[in-house]
């Protein structure tokens, strides 16, 4: 079974992007093969700046390599290095329904993010992304569960083509976190997702001072019982989430540790679990920082391994289509 994924080289990763999908990357390629990417060519949807993101692409890679992404097991590619990515996109899109697109939320809510920016490439997002992940007959995609409403586009873009030109490409499965932290909240909205826009997130290079201060100064519900109630306590349940996903106990453990403490002793806690949880990942960082040409390496090398199987599907697709 294939698998495939991929993030945005737009700003520097934060705890929602490694708890919600790239902690799962790592598990899930020992048992499948995979392609990540940093898909630049979503990045470029959104305002961007011309002198940075090849930078943000090597920095959003070595993210990928430090959290245990292993390049001998897993193909690494950045998407505009196949251009076949672009071509199957161009294809989909000539059999998208446009109201497809423009009831899917992330468009709505990047449309309020950058009101000035109604471009075509934020409507045909999801199309792209469907691209990414049909090219490579992918059936396996690890996301955050904001992601879902592409996958469904993906299936729904899956089923036309086939029933249009004959079955070319398998069902797709996103795969999200069960039970917790498919969705990580803002520290300083916590009825907002946690995101790379604003300082509303703890990035994965975050030094200890600064997660404790962020920690501290986060938002929390009133009351002082640390309870996991996502309606009433947003806040406290999304912290009882990240200790969860970072120490491993239980809810039930924490809450019966907390009990009658109140949150300041329980924030405390929570911030040296989280350091404790990135330290791992930061030393890798740091160390893999220091040979850059190493990564330029893994990526010729995977742009070479990815472009064989899109080279291939892409003929069947246009074989199907009567294009060749
Ligand atoms: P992005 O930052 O939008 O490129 O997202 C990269 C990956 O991280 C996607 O799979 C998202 O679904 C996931 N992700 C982003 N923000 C969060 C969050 N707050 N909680 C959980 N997963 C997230
Ligand atoms: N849309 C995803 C995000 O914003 C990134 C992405 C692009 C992606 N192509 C993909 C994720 C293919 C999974 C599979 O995070």
């Amino acid at each position: 079974m294939k698998l495939f994924s991929g993030m945005r080289p737009s700003g520097q990763l934060h705890i929602g992007n490694y708890l919600g999908a790239l902690k799962n990357w790592v598990e899930l390629q020992k048992k499948h093969q995979c392609i990540f990417s940093a898909v630049d060519y979503h990045a470029i949807t959104t305002p961007f700046n011309p002198k940075r993101i090849h930078e943000a692409v090597k920095n959003l890679v070595l993210d990928y390599l430090a959290a245990g992404v292993d390049p001998k097991k897993s193909i690494i590619i950045v998407q505009s290095q196949i251009p076949e990515h672009t071509e199957l996109a161009w294809i989909l899109e000539a059999i998208t329904p446009v109201s497809w697109l423009e009831r899917i939320p992330t468009y709505k809510e990047k449309l309020e993010l950058h009101p000035k920016h109604r471009n075509l490439g934020i409507l045909a997002y999801p199309v792209l992304m469907a691209a990414d992940i049909l090219l490579y007959k992918a059936t396996l995609v690890p996301v955050g569960d904001d992601q879902m409403p592409h996958i469904e586009i993906t299936n729904d873009l899956a089923r036309r083509f086939n029933q249009m030109f004959g079955k070319t490409f398998p069902p797709v499965k996103g795969v999200v976190n069960e039970g917790m932290g498919a969705r990580i909240m803002s520290l300083t909205d916590p009825t907002k997702k946690m995101s790379k826009t604003g300082g509303e997130g703890i990035a994965l290079t975050d030094s200890p001072e600064t997660i404790r201060e962020k920690i501290k100064t986060a938002v929390t519900d009133s009351g002082r019982e640390v309870k996991f109630d996502e309606k009433n306590k947003p806040a406290i349940s999304n912290f009882l989430t990240i200790h969860h996903l970072f120490s491993g106990k239980t809810i039930a453990e924490l809450e019966k540790k907390y009990h009658n403490k109140g949150y300041a002793e329980f924030k405390n806690d929570l911030s040296e679990v989280i350091i404790k949880g990135l330290a791992d990942f930061q030393e890798k960082r740091k160390e893999l920082e220091k040979n850059p040409k190493k990564v330029e390496k893994i990526l010729a090398d995977g742009a070479k391994r990815a472009q064989k199987i899109a080279e291939q599907n892409i003929k069947e697709v246009k074989i199907k289509m009567g294009l060749l």
